[in-house]
């Protein structure tokens, strides 16, 4: 298990205070920047370079959190990260609703768990019991619930892309949300993904309007129990798939021996930032 206060990748900060010199710095900064790397692609080193890659290995989705409140400070740079994420014609279809209040945090605990309840009949025998002792959700424990949603009527009805393949709002707003994971991550933050719910069921208990939709509840906080796997492995319900398994060259269905072995070889270079490749196991959350 890991503690989060040993995490030392951080992002830097300076980019969100508006004192005089934060902001004097930043433009210098900006300025040096910009002419070192004028039509350049911009090449991560580093620190810089091993912090995205550890927030995308360690990065877990989290059930169980403690009391500790969240920093505004924290909660503005994960919103911000949220804004920043790529979306289909720059539509940017979503919003935040943040929640803190306990009558409507236990009212979304109670939809996800009447959620749970009305899947576990997909589930037979020893795999039903598996699902039933699944923790899905930590709404009620966490200090903040964020209700993600998407409105597929933003930017007007002819949105550049979304022409073709209409479910790219929610797949921009998708983006959103990973942006926001792997920022509670930088800042030592857990977050859970909620998505056991009714849509009306949200709709009617956060007064959201019926064309725009509840994408996912994203409960935030702090924890003591940060898993270094995923829980759903810990819980012997899935593990991850080999990589070269599901990579195809050239056409559908076809591997290239030559190529899977270099991937092979590129992934032995970068896994060393996979906990689960450092023999740490799991916390048994
Ligand atoms: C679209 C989506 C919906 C999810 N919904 C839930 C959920 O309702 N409850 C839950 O406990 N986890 C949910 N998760 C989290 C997954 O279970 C988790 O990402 C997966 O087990 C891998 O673990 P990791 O995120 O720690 O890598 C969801 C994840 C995604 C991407």
């Amino acid at each position: 298990m890991m503690n989060l206060s040993q995490k030392t990748c951080q992002i830097d900060d300076i980019y969100l205070r508006n004192d005089t010199f934060s902001v004097l710095l930043r433009l210098g900064i900006f300025v040096v920047f910009k002419f070192k790397t004028k039509g350049k692609c911009i090449l991560l080193k580093g620190l810089h370079k091993e912090g995205v890659f550890r927030a995308i290995f360690e990065r877990r989705d989290v059930r169980q959190f403690n009391s500790k409140p969240i920093p505004n400070e924290s909660l503005e740079k994960i919103l911000l990260a949220g804004h920043h994420a790529p979306s289909v014609g720059f539509m940017q279809p979503w919003n935040f609703i943040l929640v803190t209040s306990e009558e409507i945090k236990e009212r979304l605990a109670w939809a996800a768990d009447k959620e749970r309840r009305a899947l576990a009949i997909h589930y037979e025998g020893e795999r039903a019991n598996q699902f039933l002792n699944l923790k899905i959700e930590g709404i009620r424990q966490a200090p903040l619930t964020i209700c993600i949603t998407c409105d597929p009527t933003r930017g007007g009805s002819h949105v550049l892309g979304r022409n073709s393949i209409p479910e790219t709002d929610i797949l921009s707003t998708a983006c959103a949300i990973q942006n926001m994971w792997l920022a509670s991550y930088a800042e030592g933050l857990a977050m859970g993904w909620v998505s056991f719910y009714k849509k009306n069921d949200v709709r009617d208990i956060l007064n959201i309007p019926p064309h725009i939709e509840p994408v996912a509840l994203l409960s935030i906080g702090y924890t003591d129990q940060y898993p270094t796997v995923p829980i759903l492995e810990t819980a012997n319900w899935e593990k991850r798939r080999s990589l070269n398994e599901l990579i195809f060259y050239e056409a559908w269905d076809s591997p290239d021996q030559e190529n899977s072995t270099l991937l092979e070889k590129i992934v032995k270079e970068v896994e060393p930032l996979n906990p689960s490749n450092r023999g740490e196991g799991s916390s048994g959350v």
